[in-house]
């Protein structure tokens, strides 16, 4: 997924107290905001920045997945700020939150009662500057696994490119259609076709909303990837 700076990252030395890893993400990213939301400043990881394309061995931390605007939470993003009846006065759920954008959008666009979830504790704290940014009240942050919780309820459910890998995409399908079958909610899924989510192309709970072009200026942070998607979870 990172092909840069990817798989030799997956391990986590430590976990340095807030300060210091928002001093960490503040020099090793850059405010961005050419990308599906332009409305939506965010620091990431970018061409300009010192661990960009680096060999993977000075960067202390897990993968850096919330360093990057994905191409499904940017489309996702997209069409909730143009469809704010989506989460207005709702209560919201972004699983797999990364930077927080599509959070970021469902506050901007009205909804009452919005949770960032990531697993990874650097996540929280890029969310929390980026709230800062766009100038909106700290988001409630929570970095437990809420796969296969059936306890809360949500009236809408987003994952941005969640369905990057054979083992989270399956636990995510059996989870949903229990979820969905249960409480209901609108569940948004924003993918760029990835071969674990182009998968289930073609069954009856998965309906497409909508496609944007991902703008051609940032086709290296995009991976080459020029299109992504919003899917409905019927
Ligand atoms: C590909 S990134 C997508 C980030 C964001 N949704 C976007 O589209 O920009 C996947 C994110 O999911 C998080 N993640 C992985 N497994 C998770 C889980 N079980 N619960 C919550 N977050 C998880 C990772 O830490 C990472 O930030």
């Amino acid at each position: 997924m990172l092909p840069s700076i990817g798989r030799c990252l997956s391990r986590r030395l430590r976990t340095p107290p807030a300060p210091e890893l928002r001093a960490f993400i503040v020099r090793n990213t850059e405010p961005v905001s050419e990308h599906l939301s332009p409305e939506i400043s965010l620091r990431l990881l970018t061409p300009r920045c010192p661990f960009w394309g680096r060999a993977a061995q000075p960067w202390p931390f897990g993968d850096p997945y919330w360093a990057i605007y994905w191409p499904g939470g940017q489309a996702l993003s997209r069409y909730i700020l143009d469809n704010p009846a989506v989460t207005t006065a709702k209560r919201v759920l972004d699983l797999g939150s990364g930077c927080g954008a599509s959070a970021i959008a469902a506050v901007m666009s009205g909804a009452t009662d919005v949770l960032a979830n990531d697993i990874d504790p650097l996540a929280a704290v890029a969310i929390g500057i980026n709230c800062e940014l766009n100038k909106i009240p700290p988001l409630r942050v929570a970095t437990e696994n809420l796969i296969g919780k059936m306890e809360e309820k949500w009236d809408v459910i987003l994952l941005g490119d969640m369905f990057y890998d054979e083992e989270i995409a399956t636990d995510l399908h059996n989870w949903l259609t229990k979820y969905k079958r249960f409480h209901g909610p609108e569940i948004l899924i924003g993918d760029p076709g990835r071969a674990e989510f182009t998968k289930y192309l073609g069954q009856d709970w998965l309906k497409k909303v909508t496609e944007y072009e991902l703008p051609a200026s940032t086709k290296e942070e995009n991976y080459g990837l020029t299109s992504s998607s919003v899917w409905r979870f019927l």
